[in-house]
């Protein structure tokens, strides 16, 4: 493969067997036969480099690096993750239940969630989760309550949020102005929740968090969010020797050649300076884009081609279904034909789902060579927030997933039926 060109997007397994994309030695368009498309196809190297890595950058600041399910929550996944060690950062109790189906342990994982239920929090609390991350203060007495009642402690977190604007996409933007999460910060709402758990006979503030968005580039923001929460920290009263301060996650990925990202050792030096300078706190981080976006290649069959306007418009079977996040905010992606992926180019085509939508366009504008109803478009960078976000919009069965290794293919999720699109209709 063009190395440079395609290096930032495809798995690292990736390569050409007999002129096709191959991914561990395994042929695209072998696997797109096998399994049928639309087939999301992980690289398990992919996940356990990135996981590796991540550690590895983290390890002189002894942080805690925890995997955001939410970027994907595929059991398969998750326990390829949790084997290489990493904590997990669950937001629901379906996503607390996927970290134990993955064989997490409750220490291993912390809650997060703006509206949580008070089933999710009497959960957490009987399990004796490694945290319930607060994010505001009506929370916080329902969290007393239900700890009272059990007659449990639980150890928080507080989320902040302070008034630092990340450069990216409002709608991936987690703090700054009129944004729903967390206490803002400064603010008196933040000084009275510190105070509140302070005075607490249930509740022990074992952290402080922020995170604040997604596809951030620029690691000066971590920074002045690492210095916002150390000042906090200071300021609580009793004893915080053992405070975790969580940076979040947020770190961007090329989803084409040539898009900027960050990496996990830019993050990780960006942060030393102030835990060094402050070392009774341990930082935490919680990427989830970062560890599994570039992990995984979504394959589609072409229905139809048309031209319009000059442009191709290639009708696959997927899209929005499978991967609302061109129509949520408008992601471009790449997409390479993997039965003849050196081909040169002939122009630009618009790849559109066979959703009934026309904001369903997978990917605008993308050079590729000729291409006809029956070939395979592959989509790479689809391994984060494409699966965990995917609809049944349509009542279009949701794709099947594998996994590869050394040239073998794994069922992680069979492809859904018709029947379990109606299996909970009455
Ligand atoms: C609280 C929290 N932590 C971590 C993440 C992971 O972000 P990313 O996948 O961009 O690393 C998110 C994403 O929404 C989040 O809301």
């Amino acid at each position: 493969l063009p190395a440079n060109k395609w290096e930032p997007v495809l798995p690292d397994s990736a390569g050409i067997a007999g002129g096709g994309l191959a991914l561990a030695g395994l042929r695209i368009d072998w696997l797109a036969e096998r399994y049928e498309t639309p087939l999301y196809i992980y690289d398990e190297t992919t996940l356990r480099n990135k996981a590796r890595h991540a550690l590895e950058a983290f390890a002189p600041l002894k942080a805690r690096v925890s995997f955001a399910a939410k970027a994907c929550s595929t059991l398969g996944v998750l326990r390829i993750l949790r084997v290489e060690m990493l904590g997990l950062d669950v937001v629901s109790g379906g996503e607390l239940e996927a970290g134990l189906r993955a064989d997490f342990t409750a220490k291993d994982m912390h809650l997060h969630g703006n509206c949580k239920t008070a089933s999710e929090l009497e959960t957490a609390v009987e399990m004796e989760i490694r945290a319930i991350v607060l994010d505001n203060t009506v929370e916080l007495s329902q969290l007393e309550t239900v700890c009272a009642r059990l007659r449990k402690h639980a150890r928080v977190w507080l989320r902040m949020a302070p008034s630092l604007e990340a450069e990216t996409h409002p709608y991936l933007r987690t703090t700054g102005r009129r944004v729903k999460f967390g206490f803002a910060s400064p603010s008196c709402e933040e000084q009275a929740a510190l105070n509140a758990v302070a005075r607490s006979r249930w509740l022990k503030l074992s952290g402080l968090h922020v995170h604040l968005g997604s596809q951030i580039t620029d690691v000066r923001i971590y920074q002045r969010a690492a210095q916002r929460l150390i000042e906090i920290a200071e300021s609580v009263p009793g004893d915080i020797s053992e405070l975790e301060l969580s940076l979040g996650g947020g770190w961007a990925v090329a989803y084409r050649p040539g898009d900027s990202f960050l990496e996990a050792e830019r993050v990780a030096a960006a942060l030393a300076p102030a835990f060094e300078a402050h070392d009774s706190y341990r930082a935490a981080v919680e990427p989830g884009r970062a560890l599994v976006a570039r992990a995984a290649l979504a394959v589609y069959r072409v229905g139809s081609v048309k031209k319009r306007d000059g442009v191709r418009i290639v009708a696959v079977d997927g899209g929005m279904g499978d991967n609302p996040r061109p129509a949520l905010y408008g992601t471009q992606y790449a997409a390479i034909l993997p039965s003849r992926p050196l081909d040169e180019p002939v122009g630009p085509a618009d790849i559109v789902g066979r959703y009934c939508e026309s904001g369903d366009v997978l990917a605008r504008d993308v050079l590729l060579p000729p291409v006809a109803g029956g070939d395979l478009v592959c989509i790479p960078v689809s391994g984060a927030y494409q699966l965990s976000m995917a609809s049944t919009y349509n009542l279009v069965p949701q794709p099947a997933v594998i996994s590869v290794r050394d040239g073998e293919a794994r069922l992680l999720t069979r492809r859904a039926t018709h029947d379990d699109l109606f299996a909970r209709e009455i």
